[in-house]
């Protein structure tokens, strides 16, 4: 047996032998529990306390992520090795966030900086201009909106900093479509003045139908308006790797900002994709961002796995999602502006890790990817808490929390963190039989022995803490490479490439010859899809249209 495969045993093993420990006990039993269990880095503080393990455990993960060859895999990742195996390319997003004094990062033997600073300059000056106002519409009027187009990773991590970072707004408007549904993108225009709105289309590989889709429909908005191409095409900017696709859409070239092959989309933020950030929230604080995100990098490139904040958040989500066969895990974010962290969390990782087939093409051995959903605190509270904390399923959760509301503190503000301080400690602790009889005293007997298995809570449900001084820029930034790494972590224990994503591509074909036959007529699918589609067209030509 391989020392993966022995600490893998090693580690089912310490489940069968440690299962019957409560969280409530070990805290019971370990005073200083909170201090050894909690790491600090800069305004952030990650509390791992609350989960079902001891020190035993952690150093039994720590052995795997050993046997897995973290080490080495850290140091692929950080020095532009082809981590990507499947599309040979290396994953070089920390690259994007470095400072200005580091001078070499190569991928393919090339040194990959001097290009990154030149486009991300060229994008930051872009911003600034429509911030200034150098940048006019085409009939002169100052930009007065900025709308972004673009789907999955070239528009989730963007949208999620532009509304976390809205205290920090400057006078731009930033929009985003990204659905091809028409109601997407009539929702934004609708608003909007063609003669002061900038649009950007960001896809890196410029082949994505819905954002292609939405921006033809764009410059449709501008012929309708009575714009020639020519003066709709002043409006118009680009991110993307493939920058001849986005010239031949019509772009001029000196508002086509590059990103390269080595980004994958859902990491691409950091990139000119960021160009939203850099619209709405200045230059400045999307260095900040960078900034933050780098503070992490460095630590996790540096800090021994028992440390190490990213690491210990894989081991954890490994040690449920396969020893302790969890159903799922969920993220809540206790601030409104953080309300799309979710989204982008249900991307980076279920498209990383949604593989059963390990980097050399071989079955996986074991469960991957994790179902990862959440919502905002304290709304959901509201909505799926009850699930978790009387149902029959083990779902860990992340409970993310900025202790300010950049800086307005009130009533409301201490209500939300209490509510996430209070779920935490609810989930763990939970409620015993007797404590359930107890509150119910008051009532005759049998009332309360009715009442009281309804009451009780089973407890001993794992949660993470994820506190940040506040939601700035610098803190967001960590707080996403934390995550990003953590998915990378997780990858490299499920011996699988996070950074591919070759699910997705297949229903996107099939969409495109449904697409056709829908408007063409004949098909030859299996009979459920052909009665969808039978479905589509009699609805079609009732409403008028044409099949
Ligand atoms: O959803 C699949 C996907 O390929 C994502 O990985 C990617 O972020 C998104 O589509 C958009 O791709 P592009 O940036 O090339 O338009």
């Amino acid at each position: 047996m391989d020392a993966f495969a022995q600490a893998w045993r090693v580690l089912e093993q310490h489940h069968q032998d440690t299962r019957h420990i409560l969280l409530r006990d070990r805290f019971a039993c370990e005073p200083d529990r909170f201090d050894r269990m909690h790491e600090r880095l800069g305004g952030m503080l990650f509390d791992y306390s609350k989960n079902r393990l001891g020190e035993d455990t952690l150093q039994l993960l720590c052995n795997l992520a050993e046997a897995a060859g973290l080490g080495r895999k850290i140091y692929d990742l950080r020095t532009g090795a082809k981590v990507n195996g499947s599309e040979n390319r290396a994953a070089l997003h920390t690259a994007l966030r470095l400072p200005d004094d580091v001078e070499m990062v190569c991928a393919d033997g090339k040194n990959v900086l001097p290009e990154i600073r030149r486009e991300l300059n060229r994008a930051l000056d872009f911003a600034r201009s429509l911030d200034d106002g150098s940048y006019q519409g085409i009939t002169g009027k100052r930009i007065t909106d900025f709308v972004h187009i673009g789907i999955g990773g070239s528009y989730l991590g963007p949208a999620m900093c532009v509304q976390a970072l809205y205290p920090f707004r400057r006078h731009i408007g930033v929009h985003f479509a990204a659905n091809a549904d028409p109601a997407c993108l009539d929702a934004v225009l609708c608003r909007l003045n063609p003669e002061t709105t900038v649009f950007c289309v960001a896809s890196k590989s410029f082949k994505t139908p819905e954002t292609l889709l939405n921006a033809q429909a764009v410059k449709a908005w501008y012929g309708g308006a009575g714009f020639s191409e020519q003066e709709a095409a002043h409006h118009f900017c680009a991110v993307s790797a493939d920058t001849a696709a986005a010239a031949a859409f019509g772009i001029a070239p000196e508002r086509v900002f590059a990103m390269y092959d080595w980004v994958g989309g859902r990491y691409s933020v950091w990139s000119p994709v960021g160009l939203p950030v850099m619209v709405a929230v200045g230059g400045a604080c999307f260095r900040e961002l960078s900034a933050g995100a780098h503070v992490m990098d460095r630590h996790f490139f540096s800090t021994p796995p028992r440390h190490n904040i990213p690491v210990l958040m894989a081991l954890i989500a490994v040690w449920y999602n396969n020893f302790q066969n969890a159903d799922g895990q969920t993220a809540v974010p206790y601030s409104h502006n953080l309300r799309l962290l979710p989204a982008w969390l249900n991307q980076l990782d279920m498209e990383s890790l949604g593989k059963s087939r390990t980097s050399d093409g071989s079955p996986a051995a074991c469960k991957t990817g994790g179902i990862v959903f959440g919502g905002e605190g304290v709304d959901c509270q509201h909505a799926y808490f009850q699930l978790l904390h009387q149902g029959t399923r083990l779902i860990p959760c992340d409970f993310i929390v900025p202790m300010t509301a950049q800086g307005r503190e009130d009533e409301r503000g201490r209500f939300v963190v209490a509510n996430a301080f209070a779920q935490a400690e609810a989930l763990m602790k939970g409620k015993t039989s007797d404590e359930a009889r107890a509150e119910l005293a008051g009532l005759p007997e049998t009332e309360r022995e009715r009442l009281a298995p309804h009451k009780e809570f089973p407890g001993n449900r794992p949660s993470n803490s994820i506190l940040i001084d506040r939601l700035s820029p610098y803190n967001l930034g960590m707080l996403m490479a934390a995550y990003e790494h953590k998915t990378f972590v997780q990858g490299v224990i499920w011996n699988i490439n996070p950074f591919d994503q070759w699910g997705v591509e297949y229903g996107k074909q099939l969409a495109k010859t449904i697409g056709g036959e829908l408007q063409h007529g004949a098909s030859a699918h299996d009979s459920s899809t052909e009665g969808l589609m039978a479905f589509y067209r009699e609805c079609r030509l009732k409403g008028g249209g044409a099949a």
